[in-house]
């Protein structure tokens, strides 16, 4: 089997995990479970970025040593991801020994390798960001990336040297042409970080304890991009006694960031790699931001929305669907009440739930319940429909090769909108009246035409079934039992079988999967869950 090993970043325990987050989960999670069905060996790792000062701080706040701290933040959120039944296979703490270990074991061989040197840290230091900046790279005197106050800091340090890999980098990004997705990334860490001269980076920190220690001079702790960055590697064994999982899942095929963290993705990441002469992951996925009306997600701001209590009122389909949906991987998105109570009654209600509800009930008036079987005159209507079918698998596909879900589940949406349009063409309740003065043979071919059409839209509802079950696969399975399908013997496979439905019956009254939401109520609803 061949293997797929997908990551996200591993979250900083600060507080509870907001719908931000959960996108990043779900896309990987999303990618995870495509695989899957497509027969690979998948293995999705995720965790917690435990140490520095940002967590120390917040553990002293809530009068608690860090690790008692993170261990509560950590248990909700592995309750969230429960929630969301993300299938993650590996789930990392950066406090973890084993993790600890192997990075204390990186940094010394970096240090043998006269790749990381002592010097003096002077900068300026953004807290929430945990990131170093010098004079010249903030903005009106605070922090370039999230616009917040920064601190004055000037100590003994050690630093790594990035400029002896600079070169190394760039022809590694000329001659991978995948390895950055979306590629204009690319040029925005050539031009915003790389022109203007890489600095070397400060990798160890005295002015706090929350870390893991440097063996060789333990007043230093390990500055906690570098320690975090590894998980990636020390996750599967890396330097440990046991490193079968290394050996069988590293390089990644996939690893995914938010936009916010890309440089240190796209450049830190891949030079300690190549400092490590490791092979480096096929591809880094930076998506962009779901963001507010009024901006950023934020406390104060009082627009935070939770993932749980999305999913307590309208379900975790209905949830996961709307990140996807909503949130492109090249451009930001925004989250709405309005805009999610839309998706959920014209996407998932009138398009979706409408399409089974409508097949479903056909199928049991005309046929008893009974999908005819199809026996091969096509006439023109189906044959373009057919075609279409074909198409949309295309498409979906060639999106997900470079992970654009969103645009995935567009074609998806396309073709259901496409199979509402076949009932209209169709029209089976014209083809299943009786006409007074009609000769047999006419009345045989307009029988012809309802078994047709049945049979296509089973098919049909039975393609987007699968299509949609990587991200939604309690709806998938809703579908497939609602038309008799074995949702256990459904693999990626079975999209090729189109037309392979044979003697299968129909349930004789389904419950429909989504029912409509009153607008303004819901509205409501939401906007009040987002001022508490
Ligand atoms: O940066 N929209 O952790 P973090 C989309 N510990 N994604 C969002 C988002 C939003 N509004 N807000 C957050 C860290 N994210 C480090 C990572 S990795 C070695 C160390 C997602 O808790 C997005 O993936 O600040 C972003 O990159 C990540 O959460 C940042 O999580
Ligand atoms: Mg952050």
């Amino acid at each position: 089997m061949e293997k797929f090993y997908i990551t996200t970043p591993i979250y900083y325990p600060s507080g509870k995990f907001h719908i931000g987050t959960a996108y990043t989960e779900v896309l990987a999670d999303t990618i995870k479970k495509y695989k899957k069905l497509q027969g690979y060996d998948s293995f999705l790792l995720t965790g917690t970025d435990e140490h520095g000062q940002k967590i120390e701080n917040k553990a002293k706040e809530a009068n608690l040593e860090p690790k008692e701290y993170v261990d509560i933040q950590v248990k909700s959120a592995k309750e969230l991801w429960e929630k969301m039944k993300i299938d993650y296979d590996k789930y990392i703490r950066t406090t973890d020994e084993y993790h600890i270990k192997a990075c204390q074991k990186i940094f010394e061989k970096f240090l043998k390798q006269g790749d990381i040197y002592k010097g003096t840290y002077e900068g300026w230091y953004c807290e929430p960001c945990e990131s170093f900046f010098t004079e010249t790279q903030l903005v009106d005197g605070k922090c370039p990336d999230c616009g917040r106050e920064v601190k004055k800091m000037q100590e003994e340090a050690y630093f790594f040297n990035m400029k002896k890999y600079v070169d190394k980098l760039l022809k590694y990004y000329d001659e991978h042409p995948d390895f950055i997705k979306p590629a204009f990334r690319k040029n925005e860490m050539i031009n915003n970080f790389i022109k203007p001269g890489l600095e070397d980076l400060c990798v160890t920190r005295t002015s706090f304890d929350w870390g893991i220690k440097v063996t060789s001079d333990t007043k230093h702790v390990i500055y906690v991009w570098l320690d975090a960055l590894m998980n990636y590697i020390t996750a599967l064994g890396y330097t440990s006694e046991d490193e079968e999982l290394f050996k069988k899942y590293w390089p990644a095929d996939v690893q995914i960031v938010g936009k916010d963290i890309a440089r240190f993705h796209l450049i830190y990441w891949p030079i300690f790699l190549i400092a490590l002469d490791l092979p480096l992951p096929k591809t880094i996925l930076t998506h962009n931001w779901i963001t507010m009306k009024d901006g950023k997600m934020s406390k104060s701001k009082g627009n935070v929305i939770y993932p749980e209590q999305l999913i307590n009122k309208y379900g975790l389909d209905a949830t996961k669907y709307f990140l996807l949906r909503e949130v492109p991987i090249s451009t930001d998105g925004l989250f709405t009440p309005e805009g999610f109570i839309q998706r959920y009654n014209y996407d998932l209600c009138n398009d979706l739930s409408n399409l089974l509800n409508r097949t479903v009930s056909m199928v049991n008036k005309y046929f008893e319940g009974v999908v005819p079987n199809y026996n091969g005159t096509p006439n023109e209507v189906d044959l373009e429909f057919e075609k279409e079918a074909e198409n949309a698998i295309l498409e979906y596909e060639k999106y997900m090769k470079d992970y654009e879900i969103y645009n995935s589940i567009q074609e998806t949406w396309n073709f259901i909108a496409r199979t509402n349009k076949y009932i209209d063409e169709t029209a089976p309740w014209v083809l299943a009246k009786q006409v007074e003065g009609e000769s047999e043979e006419e009345i045989k071919i307009k029988q012809e035409k309802l078994k047709s059409a049945m049979y296509h839209l089973i098919a049909s509802l039975k393609e987007i079934a699968i299509l949609i079950r990587p991200f939604m696969e309690e709806t998938s399975t809703n579908i497939l039992n609602q038309i008799g399908i074995d949702s256990k013997s459904i693999t990626w496979n079975s999209l090729k079988e189109y037309k392979n439905i044979e003697n299968i019956k129909v349930i004789e009254k389904g419950e429909p999967i989504f029912m409509r939401l009153n607008l303004e109520e819901e509205v409501e609803y939401i906007k009040n869950l987002m001022k508490n």
